[in-house]
């Protein structure tokens, strides 16, 4: 394989859906959105007050159901053309801006000044080696004590029809290698999260018969810990 592509550009309404959605109607993925930036919100605490990150934004759905509940939202995603849509999308929402990842993750963002972050569908894609690098990233922007969502893929009952269907599509064209499903053990995930340094929360579901729900917390004791000045 000499190139591996970009395979988040898009160029058609019909090509949009099924990277963001599979085979999912345009009602089922609003549905499944808006159930989990419920969730998001609630496990995230999210707060008028709160600023956040998101990772993989897409279309930017979620992002508008949330920028109405917080303060502010930086959404990051790989994709130009997905990006265009998102800006769109939310064009009314003056809280949020979007910014387009190029190298080193998520390095253009402040340290230890975001309250919560998420991406959801996003991890599903990623290898063990861009967990960790994102998770890494995750630690540096989150405030002590602050959360962050996301979701993985492992090998089960759940995804077992999706893991043969991308083989598939692998074995045509595995130059588009990251835009497929990636299916990570979750010994695995739970491993990358200790090696970063990240705390995991009771609330995470790290099932084995398919999806994986994660929440980490940047430990109250981590690099950036404010010190107050009136302890004595
Ligand atoms: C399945 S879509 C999910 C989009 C959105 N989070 C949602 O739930 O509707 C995956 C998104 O992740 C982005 N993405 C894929 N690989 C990425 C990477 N390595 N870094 C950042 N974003 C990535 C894609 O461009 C796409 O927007």
């Amino acid at each position: 394989m000499d190139v591996v592509k970009n395979a988040w550009e898009i160029q058609s309404e019909e090509q949009a859906l099924l990277a963001l959605a599979g085979h999912d109607t345009p009602e089922e993925f609003e549905r499944d959105r808006r159930y989990h930036a419920g969730e998001i919100a609630r496990l995230c605490s999210i707060t008028k007050e709160s600023r956040g990150f998101e990772i993989g934004s897409g279309e930017g759905t979620v992002a508008k159901i949330l920028a109405s509940q917080c303060l502010f939202l930086d959404c990051n995603d790989i994709s130009s053309s997905f990006l265009e849509r998102a800006r769109t999308n939310c064009a009314q929402h003056k809280n949020v801006a979007f910014h387009k990842i190029e190298s080193n993750y998520l390095d253009y963002l402040p340290e230890a000044s975001y309250d919560f972050g998420y991406a959801l569908h996003v991890f599903i894609h990623f290898n063990p080696y861009d967990i960790f690098n994102y998770l890494q990233s995750v630690k540096r922007l989150l405030k002590p004590g602050a959360r962050f969502f996301f979701d993985a893929y492992t090998l089960g009952e759940q995804t077992i029809a999706s893991f043969r269907e991308h083989a598939e599509l692998y074995r045509k064209a595995p130059e588009s290698i990251r835009g497929y499903l990636n299916f990570n053990h979750p010994r695995l995930v739970r491993a990358i999260v200790q090696e970063v340094g990240l705390d995991l929360s009771d609330s995470s579901e790290l099932s084995e018969s398919g999806w994986m729900r994660v929440l980490v917390t940047k430990k109250s004791d981590a690099k950036g810990k404010i010190i107050w000045p009136f302890r004595r």
